[in-house]
């Protein structure tokens, strides 16, 4: 039995890992630590705290007070860090924040997990999980080799340059102070909780609600799509298979320009709103309601500043050492997901208000979403 803080676990992948998780190993003790910035949503994991899985404490990974209180009260062997602020063009505009959280906090935590864990009896194996991504590595050239274990880092935003020096800082402890550490670097995620400032979240309500679709540059930038519960798999097989002091990759191995899977979302629910007539009702905004397919909204506007051209995972390593590969196609993962906005319209509302339309108008200007 494992005694597992799980931090960021209100977030979208934390979430989602917490349901993973309780789900196939009923009998751990999970403790989630979220600061519930506006990313972080109670709601993501409120059935599974009424339902006594997991035990929520809000708080900040940055607080060696209550970290110090948690490993000792909760006797935690494992941590998943998932707390992070993760938006890219957040960070453009802000970067302060993704200091303090993902180095400085990232540090603090470790601090705690080496604290709590240093000279004790071994009551069980230990393990510090620290969730990372393939944006460390840089931007690649069309036709370029994919991102391996052994890429040199380059980071290009300052998100991706504060979760480089997370990653340096977790290799550091492991080194320095043998703290058991493991590190994934992982490609884009997508399914049910993202929050909507991300692009495939941010596309589907937009097509909802008939707003532009905003498409940064010629939109022929490529990512490499996972779905989130491959995501998760991968992070299990990492706590149950890997040896410490290990970085691993993964990917989805599913590279498209984000024009091309924007069209695939829009062919996705004009699709729904052909089967299910009532879906007009229910979103007269949308382009589907006004009899136009969703394509249309579309819309190029400028660039992000520093743009990553290309991401590509390869995944080669930890398919062969650990056995994962990623099992849901982009297809059918779009599918699902644009199936769970559809189904689960309270949760969105709540979340894309207050903070999310100052946001969004400073991102995007001009009109704010409904
Ligand atoms: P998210 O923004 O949806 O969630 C982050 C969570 O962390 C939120 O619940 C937020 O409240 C919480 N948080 C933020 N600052 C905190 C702090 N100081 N203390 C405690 N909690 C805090 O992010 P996500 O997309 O779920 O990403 C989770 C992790 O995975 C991040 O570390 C991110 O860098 C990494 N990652 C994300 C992706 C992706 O595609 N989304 C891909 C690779 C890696
Ligand atoms: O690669 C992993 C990373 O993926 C994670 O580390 C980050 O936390 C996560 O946010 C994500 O970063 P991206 O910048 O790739 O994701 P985002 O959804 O912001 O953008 C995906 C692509 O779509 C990117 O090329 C920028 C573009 N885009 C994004 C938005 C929000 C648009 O064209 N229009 C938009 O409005």
């Amino acid at each position: 039995m494992r005694r597992m803080l799980v931090t960021g676990g209100a977030g979208f992948i934390g979430a989602n890992f917490c349901h993973y998780w309780t789900a196939a190993h009923p009998e751990d003790r999970i403790v989630v630590l979220d600061a519930l910035t506006y990313a972080g949503n109670l709601a993501s994991i409120a059935a599974l705290e009424a339902d006594g899985k997991l035990r929520f404490v809000r708080g900040d990974i940055g607080d060696a007070a209550l970290l110090q209180s948690l490993f000792r009260d909760e006797r935690i062997d494992t941590v998943v860090n998932f707390a992070a602020e993760s938006h890219v063009d957040r960070s453009i505009l802000d970067p302060a924040g993704f200091l303090r959280t993902n180095v400085l906090g990232t540090q603090v935590l470790l601090e705690a997990a080496q604290a709590a864990w240093a000279g004790g009896a071994a009551e069980a194996p230990r393990r510090f999980h620290h969730v990372s991504t393939d944006e460390v590595y840089g931007s690649l050239a069309a036709g370029e080799a994919a991102f391996t274990e052994s890429t040199p880092y380059a980071p290009n935003s300052p998100y991706a340059a504060s979760k480089a020096a997370a990653d340096h800082l977790v290799r550091a402890y492991n080194r320095t102070y043998g703290l058991p550490t493991t590190i994934s670097n992982c490609s884009n995620n997508y399914g049910p909780y993202q929050f909507p400032e991300k692009l495939l979240p941010l596309c589907i309500l937009n097509i909802l609600e008939g707003r532009p679709l905003p498409i940064y540059g010629d939109g022929q930038q490529v990512r490499d799509w996972l779905h989130v519960s491959d995501h998760c798999r991968a992070i299990e097989l990492i706590l149950q298979r890997s040896a410490a002091a290990e970085t691993w990759n993964v990917g989805g191995d599913t590279q498209d320009p984000n024009i091309t899977v924007v069209g695939m979302l829009c062919d996705l629910v004009d699709q729904c709103f052909a089967q299910e007539p009532q879906l007009r009702q229910r979103f007269p905004h949308s382009a589907a309601a006004r009899g136009a397919p969703a394509r249309s909204l579309m819309q190029h506007v400028r660039d992000r500043p520093g743009h990553d051209r290309r991401y590509a995972v390869d995944s080669t390593r930890i398919g062969q050492r650990l056995g994962f590969r990623a099992a849901t196609s982009l297809t059918a993962g779009l599918a699902h997901t644009v199936r769970w906005y559809l189904d689960n319209e309270s949760w969105w509302r709540a979340v894309a208000s207050g903070e999310y339309r100052e946001w969004y108008a400073r991102q995007y200007g001009g009109s704010r979403p409904a």
